[in-house]
């Protein structure tokens, strides 16, 4: 079993990614068994395709290091590193390039947002990006992708790219990745909006738990959310068509590992009134210990920097195999 995963360095690590994504890394990293492995990695080339000045660039990558190891990534244990000190990521992007299609890449429902309605406008990185996250997974032959639910159509991609590859090449090549998306997690939405995903880019901060918010921060964009004013129903059937409440209700079962269900019984005919500081009790006492240790390795650079060299050395030895053989299976002489 090989488990691939990877997040962007842009702006901080949210509730969304944590619940989403990160917390199943964590998982998988400790339920790892001898002779598995676990890569995770700061998609550093994948956010070219958003603005950025240098020296912001270099402080998210090393935050986003420093918010993984606080969220429990072990760099002894699992393989962490930033894409760009491993060429090999992109090398096989290009030569993915040649095998993914334009139709394929037209579909992607995430380029669609994201390039909004100036499509003529938007880079060439963010059409392509999808080809690049290909070449994350493939080259390592990942079998194991966790995701939150709006990857899913990039590792779809990802499979079709590789059987396309297998196939036009005539070799066994790559692996085809399945993605490993959790149960009541996959998509935590917006604070403000129970239609909209949570997201680092949502220009209103009180949609999203960051995970620098303080106590009161938390305290507060919970009790700020929004929701409707029927009380919780006797079972998660009752929260149809009532977005917010249902995410609430949602980010409560994960934290506490139970299911919608249990958690609409214990708070059955309550109101949100009384819910949300038990939501915001608990997402505090989550989020507390992992923001003290985000804050006491931020502050240490070079030892960040000396995790993702040393996690970069391991990933460009585990990828070279793989890209050596794409290059020869293609005929590219080295
Ligand atoms: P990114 O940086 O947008 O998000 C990182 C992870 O967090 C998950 N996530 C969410 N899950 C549930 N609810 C939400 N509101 C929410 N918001 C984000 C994402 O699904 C993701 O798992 N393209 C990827 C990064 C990437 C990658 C890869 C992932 C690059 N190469 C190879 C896997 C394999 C991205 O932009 O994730």
């Amino acid at each position: 079993m090989r488990v691939l995963s990877g997040i962007q360095p842009t702006g901080n690590l949210h509730l969304g990614n944590y619940l989403g994504a990160i917390r199943n890394w964590v998982r998988m990293q400790d339920e790892m068994e001898p002779g598995s492995q676990c890569f995770f990695f700061l998609a550093d080339m994948h956010s070219i395709t958003i603005h950025e000045g240098r020296e912001q660039r270099i402080r998210n990558v090393r935050d986003m290091a420093a918010a993984l190891v606080a969220a429990g990534i072990d760099p002894d244990r699992s393989v962490l590193f930033n894409q760009a000190r491993v060429p090999a990521h992109a090398e096989l992007c290009w030569l993915l390039n040649g095998t993914a299609r334009i139709g394929w890449l037209n579909r992607m429902t995430q380029f669609k947002d994201k390039a909004g309605k100036d499509r003529e406008g938007a880079s060439v990185g963010l059409f392509v990006y999808p080809v690049l996250q290909a070449a994350d997974i493939l080259v390592y032959n990942a079998t194991h992708v966790p995701v939150g639910e709006d990857q899913k159509q990039h590792l779809e991609l990802a499979r079709d790219i590789a059987t396309k590859f297998n196939t036009d090449f005539g070799v066994e090549l790559f692996t085809l990745p399945d993605p490993i998306i959790p149960k009541e997690s996959a998509r935590i939405m917006s604070l403000r909006d129970g239609t909209a995903k949570m997201s680092k880019s949502d220009p209103s901060d009180m949609s999203r738990i960051n995970l620098t918010d303080d106590d009161d921060a938390i305290m507060q964009k919970v009790r700020k959310a929004k929701t409707d004013p029927e009380p919780l129903p006797e079972t998660a059937e009752g929260l149809a068509g009532r977005p917010e409440a249902g995410n609430l209700v949602g980010i409560y079962a994960t934290l506490s590992n139970q299911t919608a269900d249990a958690v609409c019984a214990a708070f059955a005919g309550q109101g949100f009134g009384a819910f949300k500081p038990a939501l915001g009790e608990l997402l505090v006492e989550t989020l507390r210990p992992i923001r003290e240790r985000f804050m006491a390795l931020r502050t240490d650079d070079a030892a960040l920097d000396a995790i993702l060299e040393k996690g970069a050395a391991k990933a460009s030895a585990a990828a070279e195999p793989t890209l050596r053989a794409a290059y020869d299976a293609m005929g590219l002489m080295r």
